[in-house]
């Protein structure tokens, strides 16, 4: 089947009591993992590529390997986003570009500006078939390389205002998840604030609700890394429980990077220290692409919940 939305998938989702993975590419042996994983689970997938992705891999070369997986996986339902598009140009350009999903994010601006450049990509994002997240609350964490250190929660007396507003198909909520490798300190306890969730699943009846910063930041992994000489002290992630209760509700897309750069990053040290003498790229990639597959397939089954629901 031809690249899709998001919607069909979002809509059995959210009544099936599951999410789907958006998982982020920046090269062939992620996209390869992430959907041999999902062609052998039968599991429906969203590719998400960021702008710094496009920096690094070329938006055509991005997109012609997630191409080259809808053909090698013709069971699975593969839909193609832009992750946090900052701007009206940059989610334009990937709509033009074959994308079928972008993320607006204007969660850092002024609300009423992040309604205004919003509402401007899904009028444009419509009219060419194509569906937009977009964000209300911040995360904290790392993204392109800023360091925000505060949550600010999303307030939910916002969305029914902001999604009626905007049109948009998906959004995405603060409610204490964040990006990176780093997601609570040492000795706090994992919280996420599911009165804030519940609170706007109440009030956006049937309405996909996204979470970023969703890596759960696996400590075999963790291990692996510190063992093989890296260096990734305390390193905490989301529990996997907290995500799989979240599925069960009004969340339908659960975003993963870190979880797929310390599964490369464990395969490739390991390699590296058991191999020292290994010079070919293909011997140290092809653990590590069966590495992110593993790690895919785990989450697909005991976390998202969606194996068998291509
Ligand atoms: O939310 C951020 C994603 O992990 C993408 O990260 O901007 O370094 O590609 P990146
Ligand atoms: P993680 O850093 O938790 O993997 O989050 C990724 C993300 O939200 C991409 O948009
Ligand atoms: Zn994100």
């Amino acid at each position: 089947m031809p690249l899709v939305t998001s919607a069909e998938m979002f809509k059995k989702a959210y009544h099936g009591g599951y999410a789907v993975g958006a998982f982020n590419v920046n090269n062939m042996e992620i996209v390869q993992g992430i959907t041999e994983a999902c062609q052998e689970q039968k599991a429906p997938v969203i590719l998400q590529v960021s702008k710094g992705a496009r920096a690094y891999a070329n938006h055509t070369y991005l997109v012609k390997m997630v191409e080259a997986a809808v053909i090698e996986c013709p069971d699975v339902p593969i839909a193609l986003h832009l992750d946090h598009g900052s701007d009206f140009e940059i989610c334009k350009s990937c709509i033009d570009g074959g994308f079928t999903s972008v993320m607006f994010d204007g969660s850092a601006m002024p609300y009423e500006d992040n309604i205004k450049v919003a509402k401007q990509v899904v009028e444009y994002a419509h009219a060419h078939g194509v569906v937009v997240e977009a964000e209300l609350g911040q995360l904290a964490g790392v993204e392109d390389d800023v360091v925000a250190e505060d949550h600010s929660y999303t307030d939910p007396a916002q969305v029914e205002d902001f999604v009626t507003k905007t049109g948009v198909d998906s959004l995405a909520i603060a409610i204490g998840t964040s990006h990176g490798a780093y997601k609570f300190k040492p000795g706090q306890k994992p919280q996420l604030r599911f009165d804030i969730l519940e609170e706007v699943s109440r009030r956006l009846p049937e309405f996909p609700i996204v979470l970023h910063g969703s890596s759960s930041v696996p400590q075999e992994f963790v291990k692996k890394v510190n063992e093989y000489g890296g260096k990734m002290p305390d390193a905490i992630g989301i529990p996997e429980e907290m995500l799989r209760e979240a599925a069960k509700g009004a969340v339908c897309k659960i975003n993963i990077d870190s979880d797929i750069r310390l599964a490369i990053t464990a395969a490739i040290r390991e390699h590296f220290v058991k191999h020292p003498e290994d010079f070919d790229p293909r011997a140290y990639l092809k653990p590590a692409r069966q590495a992110v597959k593993d790690m895919v397939a785990h989450k697909l089954v005991n976390v998202l919940g969606c194996n068998g629901k291509a």
